[in-house]
Parts: C-alpha cells; sequence; structure tokens
C-alpha cells in the first residue's frame, strides 16, 4: 500500500467535539432508521455505484464556524447562481468519485489512514407507485452516518455493522433525484465499539445500498424457525407496518404443501404456528433450504430459508437434537487479494469456501455482524455461525447512551439476520474487562436478545487468568451464557508454544466451551525453526501443541482459531512483516495457505480434534 500518507486523520479528532453538540438536535428531527428482515430480497433500485466525493475533516459542510448546525449546508447539492450574493464552495459535479460499495480507505491512497467526515452525492431517476412507501435501505456505513434526500433531511444513524432503512417516501418524486449522505468514521469513546479495535477503521459506504418499494402496509421484520419443544412444528411472528388489529398473514412453503393463516394483533404482529411434515432440516451435511413466501395484504417477500433446531444439554451442543463439535475459524470482513472492507457475495464465497476447504463446519464472524451475503452463502453451504454485537474491549460500561448504542446495534442485527439457519450463536461481546460495571451492562445485552430471539443461544469470547499452568475460567459473565467462549494466546503472547503441553483448564462452568481464540502471527512464505518467531514454522508449532491440548479439555464443544485470512491493523506497524496487517492468518491476503493450515485441516478431516459428546 501508499508511501506518502496525508496527514488528514489528525484533524478529524479535532472535529469530534464538534459533532456531538450539533448531532443531539438532529436526531429527534429525522425519521429514525429501521431493521428490516429480508429488506435485500425486495425488488429495488441500485445505488451502488460511483459517487462523488469531498473530504471535509472540519465538517464545515454541515456545522458552521460558530458550530451550529446549517441550514444551507452541502446537503442542499446548490450550484452556484449569477448574482449569488455569497460563495458556494463546494461543487459535487466537480469532485473525484469513490465506489459504492467500498470503504474509502483502500480507493484512494490519500485516504487510506484517514478518519473524519466525508460527504458523498450521487443523482438518480425514479418513478414513484401508487399506494407506496419508498425506504432508504443502507447494508452499513461506517460509523455515524447523515441522509438526505432532493435536500431534505431522511435519517441519520450511528453504527458500521448494520443495515438500516430510512423512510424517503415524502423525500422522492418522479424524474431526477439526488441523495446526499455524510459519513464519518471518527473513532469515539463513547463509540461502539470504542477508541481501540485491532482492525482498520475502514471508512465509507461500505455495503449496499438501494432504494426499496413496498406497499402502505407491508411486512417489516418476521421470524420463522422451527419449534425447539413441539416436533414438525414451525412457529414465530411477522410485523406489519400500516396495519392494526385483524390484518391477514399468510405463509407458504409450496414444497411441504404448507400454507399457514394468521393475524394481526393491535400492534399490527401476527403469531405464526402451524404443522409441516416431511420436513428436511438444515444441517452442515445436508444445507436444505426451502423456498418460503409471506404474504400480507399487497405485500410478499420470497425467502429461502433453512429449519433446524440448536440448543445446549449440559456441556453438549445439540443441532437438531444431536450432539455436535464445531470445527471452525474465525474471520474478519477483510476482502481476500483488494483487501478493504468485504461485502459482496464473491468476497463471501472466497472466505467460506477456505473454511469448507479447511474442514470447516462453523465460522466465527468477529468482530461485528458482517454482511449478509455471509450469512447467506453460510446457509448455502452449511456452515454454522457465530455472529458479534461490537461490544469488543473497554467500552464506556458505565454510560447509558453507550448502552442504548450496543442495545440498538444488537436490535439491527436479530432484527435483520434472525432467519438465517447458519446463525446458531449470539455473540454479546469480545475480551472485555471483567468488572461488576461491564458485568451488568452485558448481562443485560443478554437479556435483551433472548427477549428478541430465543431460538438461539448466547455467548461471548472471555479473557482467562492462571494461575501457574492452570487456566482458569471464571469470569461473573458466564453465568448468563448459554456456551462460554474463550480466548487464549499461549505460545505468542504468553509463554511458549510447548506450555499448551502442561496446560490444565480449570473451568467453573458445566456448560459447552468453545476456544474462541487462538493463534500466532506468520508471513506467508517466511521460513525458520519451530521456535523463529514470525515463521509458518512458529505457527504451526503453536497449532500442533494446541491441538494436542485442546483434546484435553473434556467440555471444549467447538474452536475458532484466530484466523482465517490476514487483515489490515493500525497496531501491527513491524516492517518488512506486518506492514499494518495482523499476520494470524492460515492464509495470507493474497490467499497463500500457510503450513499451519494444513495441520488443522488434516486435524479437521480425520476428526483429530475435539468431540460433540
Ligand atoms: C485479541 C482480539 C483480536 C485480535 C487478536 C490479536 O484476542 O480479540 O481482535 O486481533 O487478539 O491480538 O491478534
Amino acid at each position: 500500500m501508499p508511501s506518502s500518507r496525508f496527514p488528514l486523520g489528525r484533524i478529524a479528532l479535532a472535529c469530534a467535539t464538534l459533532i456531538c453538540c450539533g448531532v443531539a438536535a438532529w436526531s429527534q428531527a429525522a425519521n429514525a432508521p429501521l431493521a428490516f428482515t429480508g429488506a435485500d430480497r425486495r425488488p429495488a433500485l441500485s445505488l451502488n455505484g460511483d459517487w462523488a466525493y469531498i473530504v471535509d475533516p472540519y465538517f464545515s459542510g454541515l456545522f458552521s464556524f460558530h458550530h451550529e448546525e446549517k441550514k444551507n449546508g452541502w446537503f442542499l447539492n446548490r450550484k452556484a447562481q449569477p448574482g449569488d450574493t455569497g460563495p458556494t464552495e463546494y461543487d459535487f459535479d466537480k469532485a473525484p468519485k469513490l465506489k459504492v460499495p467500498g470503504d474509502w480507505n483502500t480507493q484512494r491512497e490519500s485516504l487510506f489512514f484517514y478518519e473524519g467526515p466525508i460527504w458523498y452525492q450521487r443523482n438518480f431517476t425514479y418513478q414513484p407507485q401508487a399506494h407506496s412507501r419508498v425506504y432508504l435501505h443502507v447494508g452499513a456505513a461506517n460509523y455515524h452516518s447523515w441522509w438526505w434526500v432532493n435536500g431534505k433531511r431522511a435519517c441519520e444513524h450511528e453504527g458500521g455493522f448494520t443495515a438500516f432503512n430510512c423512510d424517503v417516501t415524502e423525500a422522492v418524486h418522479a424524474g431526477d433525484n439526488f441523495i446526499v449522505a455524510a459519513v464519518d468514521n471518527t473513532r469515539r469513546e463513547d463509540n461502539v465499539p470504542t477508541l481501540e479495535t485491532d482492525w482498520w477503521n475502514y471508512g465509507g459506504i461500505t455495503r449496499e445500498i438501494s432504494l426499496i418499494t413496498v406497499p402502505n402496509t407491508f411486512i417489516d421484520q418476521y421470524d420463522l424457525h422451527l419449534s425447539p419443544t413441539e416436533d414438525g412444528v414451525i412457529e414465530g411472528w411477522a410485523h406489519l407496518t400500516g396495519a392494526s388489529a385483524g390484518a391477514p398473514v399468510e405463509v407458504e412453503i409450496p414444497e411441504l404443501h404448507a400454507k399457514a393463516h394468521a393475524t394481526t394483533n393491535a400492534n399490527g404482529k401476527a403469531a405464526i404456528h402451524f404443522s409441516v411434515s416431511g420436513l428436511e432440516r438444515w444441517s452442515p451435511e445436508h444445507p436444505k433450504l426451502y423456498a418460503v413466501t409471506l404474504h400480507a395484504d399487497a405485500d410478499s417477500i420470497n425467502e429461502q430459508m433453512g429449519f433446524r433446531t440448536i440448543e445446549t444439554r449440559g456441556t453438549q451442543i445439540l443441532l437438531n437434537g444431536k450432539p455436535v463439535f464445531l470445527r471452525g475459524i474465525s474471520i474478519h470482513a477483510e476482502a481476500p487479494y483488494r483487501t478493504g472492507r468485504a461485502w459482496s457475495d464473491k468476497d463471501a464465497e472466497t472466505l467460506l469456501g477456505w473454511a469448507k476447504d479447511l474442514g470447516c463446519n462453523f465460522v466465527r464472524l468477529a468482530h461485528y455482524p458482517h454482511d449478509e451475503t455471509m450469512q447467506r452463502a453460510a446457509d448455502r453451504m452449511g456452515i454454522m455461525v457465530w455472529s458479534e454485537n461490537p461490544v469488543y474491549w473497554a467500552l464506556k460500561f458505565d454510560s447509558p447512551q453507550v448502552y442504548d448504542k450496543a442495545s440498538h446495534q444488537l436490535e439491527e442485527e436479530i432484527g435483520t439476520l434472525r432467519n438465517h439457519a447458519s446463525i446458531i450463536l449470539w455473540s454479546m461481546a469480545n475480551e472485555t474487562p471483567n468488572n461488576p460495571t461491564r458485568t451488568d451492562f452485558i448481562t443485560r445485552l443478554a437479556a435483551k436478545a433472548r427477549e428478541l430471539d430465543n431460538s438461539r443461544l448466547i455467548t461471548a469470547a472471555l479473557l482467562v487468568h492462571a494461575q501457574g499452568n492452570t487456566k482458569i475460567v471464571d469470569d461473573p459473565l458466564g453465568n448468563v451464557l448459554d456456551v462460554i467462549g474463550v480466548n487464549e494466546y499461549i505460545g505468542w503472547y504468553e509463554a511458549h508454544p510447548e506450555t499448551a503441553d502442561v496446560t490444565q483448564w480449570d473451568i467453573r462452568y458445566d456448560k459447552p466451551l468453545i476456544v474462541s481464540e487462538f493463534g500466532g502471527d506468520a508471513k506467508a512464505g517466511l521460513h525458520g525453526r519451530d521456535n523463529d518467531r514470525w515463521t509458518e514454522e512458529y505457527q504451526a508449532n503453536i497449532y500442533r501443541h494446541q491441538i494436542g491440548m485442546l483434546n484435553r479439555i473434556p467440555q471444549l464443544r467447538g474452536m475458532s482459531p484466530w484466523l482465517l485470512m490476514d487483515f489490515r491493523s493500525p497496531n501491527r506497524p513491524l516492517a518488512g512483516i506486518q506492514d499494518e496487517f495482523n499476520r494470524k492468518g492460515l492464509i495470507s491476503d493474497q490467499g497463500e495457505k500457510k503450513q499451519a493450515y494444513y495441520i488443522l485441516q488434516k486435524a479437521y478431516k480425520e476428526g483429530a480434534v475435539g468431540k460433540p459428546e
């Protein structure tokens, strides 16, 4: 990547304070963005492509020199007029372009390190339809984004990894329209995630964007899953916008000759419960998907869904009632080969294709909700998924506002991804400090997740402490989890690879355990002796000893070593080796498989690690 670094990052922090006071006023005014289920399955006008962009480190496109919010901000996309009494100091028609979807950091050398606001603008033509509403569907925009259509406010959103939908019905018109967005990836202490992360803070409109048209009464969210208690029963609900009590909802699964009817209650929600016969359950060995259609008034959604049950019994994880061992790998949403934020079907197929080739039946998608293309590919390919809310390291756990942000992101994650059979675990957090404020914060989040979806397991990746060569798993957060995740780096951040041979585990919970991270950095192609750090041999040696140790943990029910592919991180500057990449991948960002890849592949393919019961 680039030699000359453009110092924009340093300026961005200066504007952070400027933004916080303006935002509060903003959010009250605009439509609150909504989480829809199946929005990416709806007929849509794609807004992907080239967008004009203007870098605005001082956010002067929205705030005045007294940091009041401007009425005539850049969202008006104004053109200078003869006789103007003041200068117009921006022009999107003359501005360079960025590709959307896509982070800006890997598209422009000058933006590689940039953290701050950038304005986006494009034109589009549109024909409104009668009796319908129009929503701007954004797959994700990192981190804080403001949206206007034809100069009218549409919505504001915080959170870089979840999809949202803004009602723009009143703003669009027939013919030529324009859309303007301001996206700010400034890191702030009260963000979720907070200031420190071990991944690149890719900014921009990082996932697909479109306009979706729905009838005035439509299905905004629905949930369908196999009943964990009644055999052959599909249960769930559908919620309609624009409906009151008594509105009919129909669910159809033609291949099963199944049709069910329900009606909404006063809140527009219809409870669904019906029996099916001959259903083939979804599993990695048999990732069976059914065409499912939901009808409500003039609206319908077509989905491809699998049906399975997932539960625990003592220290076992049961998939469709049978004990299962999760042969996994952790994955960041880093795009193979081109690097940058992953978003496409191709990215998903490549990453999950490698996981399959490794012998995996499970992946941990870290540390934030990944693009829905990943879950759809996992449904098709038969790979179970751990999906995670970006409660990462030391959030401001004593802040109610930060709790609201984390809770809201969780709602969006579950609201959008709830019908993917591949997702078996909702992870609440990663490596958070063990203190009562944190424990209370995440205990409430876990309760929220159960409220939103009681058909899946709740987990988190915990830190462990040691006494001598004994690892102790007693973080109180384990009390509210169904499955305990633990991260350990024996042989890399602590001790030596061989230390794993003498390490005991003292696990204070009678629950299934997943070792959600272990590993070490290796530069692909760098070779040496087993104890030469950064070499493939050293990394392979870590894996050999880890596999031996893991097999001595009786309640181990899964593992997701850190990780599948090298990924960019600003914490990794070691020249000639890391070059701003975390090199713990089993595969380099250019697809080179390291020795450890084959060690894990052999263990997984021969069933030489882990036992389902
Ligand atoms: C941590 C953390 C990861 C990080 C990894 C590492 O455990 O969860 O996000 O990348 O360690 O240090 O490589």
